[in-house]
């Protein structure tokens, strides 16, 4: 959800309005996605590396994450949008942890077929990485496992996203080119998208442009 800084400075607001803004576009193609049938929609909003910003900039948004997802456990769930997180919950404030959990439990009770909303909260995939790999050798130390059983589909197993597919494309929104640490294991066959919108200017018509680039694409998979 890049380019909220810049949209608030264009506009001479301070940055904390910019992600402001980003959350209300994350509410708005969540329930889009969910609408049009994308089972799984995920976003960026907090990397392992965002905690070096400003302290009052990650206050905020800790702020929109528990805002937005006391929201998600009443209204996002009556339109049947369950919102997850996922990244190392671990280094989150408490009160956050808890709100986590009832989103969970929310998302229990919807059951398999409610779309998924994704929230990438102190997420970053090599850290991600890291951590499949320690709990593989811990279950390898244990005799839970053995080296010959650490498989592809072994490592996808250990990652946040354990329990749903890859993504078949990611949007990066302002005009960045960079993967940036986002899903680096699941995106190997992923689809591009590259736009110059910056993310609170993101509509619903940019995401209908992204799925109409994506489903003009060939996807080979490494054949031909
Ligand atoms: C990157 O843009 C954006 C972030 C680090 C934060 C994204 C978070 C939100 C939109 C809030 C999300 C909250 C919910 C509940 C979804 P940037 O600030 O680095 O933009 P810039 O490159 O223009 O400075």
């Amino acid at each position: 959800m890049d380019g909220n800084g810049r949209w608030a400075k264009k506009r001479g607001m301070p940055r904390q309005m910019g992600h402001r803004a980003g959350a209300e576009t994350f509410r708005t193609i969540a329930t889009y996605c969910a609408d049009i049938g994308i089972k799984y929609f995920t976003v960026y909003a907090f990397s392992t590396e965002n905690w070096k910003r400003p302290q009052d900039e990650v206050d905020a948004l800790m702020n929109l994450f528990r805002k937005y997802l006391r929201e998600a456990a009443d209204t996002m769930s009556q339109r049947g949008v369950a919102v997850r997180v996922i990244g190392d919950l671990s280094g989150l404030p408490d009160d956050l942890k808890a709100q986590i959990a009832e989103n969970d439990t929310i998302a229990d009770q919807l059951g398999p077929d409610a779309a998924v909303a994704n929230l990438c909260i102190n997420y970053g995939a090599r850290d991600e990485i890291k951590n499949a790999v320690q709990a593989i050798c811990r279950e390898i130390q244990v005799g839970k496992l053995r080296v010959e059983d650490i498989t592809e589909g072994c490592i996808a197993k250990h990652l946040y996203t354990a329990h749903m597919p890859d993504p078949d494309l990611i949007i990066r929104p302002s005009g960045e080119m960079r993967t940036s640490n986002f899903l680096l294991w699941q995106s190997a066959y992923s689809e591009y998208y590259f736009t110059d919108v910056l993310w609170p200017d993101f509509t619903t018509a940019d995401m209908d442009a992204a799925l109409d680039d994506f489903n003009h694409r060939q996807r080979r998979y490494g054949g031909i």
